[in-house]
């Protein structure tokens, strides 16, 4: 009798886990769905939903190594820790424990991921990235880092003490970073946690990912953060921006609550402007096919052929907006 109902116990717990997941994936789509998530977004998401329990038990000694450091760390807001299996999994797969990795974390706070870097990759030296004034999530009352952000940039200060030798810190905003430094193709590995607006996320992503050698690898946090209530103003929009903007020049890793991808080219060198007689395919690639079909209904318009120039798409509209091109544009956008 006893043993049924524990049996019974069990299996009301293990369908009310699986009930959770499936919530979860159901929701997560939906969210891809809404937000405009180009094709690969999904393929990675699904791949990769069954690895964590996995990649657990695989790095279980680095993950309780990380557990009892954290112990001596001046800690208020754990955001880190349930990603740290995948990363350990992503350093090995792209070789970065063998190397001396340069680094890059835009947002750091008081230093968890920081200190997870530079403990994992012995031979990293990271440039860190903050305004320690803290995101707009922080400052609204509600999140339990209010009473925090007073103390964050000492206790960053603190727990990265060890690793002086191989840090620098840059207190200012990730766009203050990258007018300061001319980068690119300079880092091997790049955090981008920083302001989660998506009008920010879009320059720190594209601007990182400039920084970032073919061959190294970037992830993005919080891609299915939905806290500003317009849906374009949260990470999702930035990062499927960027990915439709960088189509073909990177391989999609990782999508869970973070994305990360993997740079396979650089920048084909300077831009050239478009002469309007050989179409716009620099425009065109990376939208979507039905997009594209709008786009090209929108070119063989006579009123946009009108203006046709080297100033691109703006340029020539402003020669004779068309209703036909108001409706394309507006489903483009
Ligand atoms: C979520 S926290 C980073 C958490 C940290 N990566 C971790 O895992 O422990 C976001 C950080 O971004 C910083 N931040 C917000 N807006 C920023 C901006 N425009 N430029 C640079 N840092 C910014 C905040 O001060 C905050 O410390």
């Amino acid at each position: 009798m006893l043993h049924g109902s524990r049996l019974v116990n069990r299996l009301r717990y293990a369908l009310s886990r699986y009930a959770v997941a499936l919530r979860s994936v159901v929701s997560r789509s939906l969210y891809l769905v809404r937000t405009g998530a180009p094709r690969g977004v999904f393929f990675a998401y699904y791949a990769g939903m069954l690895d964590g329990g996995a990649l657990r038990k695989e790095y279980r000694t680095q993950l309780e190594n990380f557990d009892a450091a954290k112990r001596d760390l001046q800690v208020s807001n754990d955001w880190f820790s349930a990603h740290a299996p995948r990363w350990l999994a992503m350093m090995d797969a792209h070789g970065l424990r063998r190397t001396d990795v340069k680094a890059l974390e835009i947002g750091s706070w008081e230093g968890l991921s920081s200190f997870f870097i530079l403990s994992e990759l012995p031979r990293a030296h990271l440039t860190c990235v903050d305004t320690w004034e803290g995101g707009d999530e922080h400052k609204d009352g509600t999140a339990s880092s209010v009473a925090a952000l007073s103390q964050v940039e000492f206790a960053f200060d603190a727990n990265l003490s060890p690793f002086a030798s191989r840090l620098t810190k840059f207190k200012g905003t990730s766009y203050a970073f990258f007018n300061d430094h001319d980068l690119h193709d300079h880092f091997d590995f790049i955090y981008v946690d920083g302001s989660h607006r998506s009008d920010d996320v879009i320059i720190d992503a594209v601007k990182s990912f400039e920084a970032l050698k073919v061959g190294g690898v970037m992830i993005v946090d919080d891609y299915f953060w939905d806290y500003y209530p317009r849906a374009t103003d949260n990470p999702a929009a930035a990062i499927n921006l960027f990915l439709r903007l960088k189509k073909g020049a990177y391989e999609i890793i990782q999508v869970q609550d973070q994305l990360a991808v993997h740079k396979t080219a650089g920048s084909a060198g300077p831009l050239r402007a478009s002469t309007g007689t050989e179409g716009t395919p620099g425009f065109e690639s990376g939208i979507q096919p039905f997009h594209r079909l709008f786009l090209r209904w929108v070119s063989s318009c006579p009123a946009f052929r009108r203006g046709t120039g080297a100033g691109g798409a703006g340029h020539r509209l402003a020669g004779g907006m068309h209703r036909q091109n108001i409706f394309a544009l507006s489903l483009l956008c």
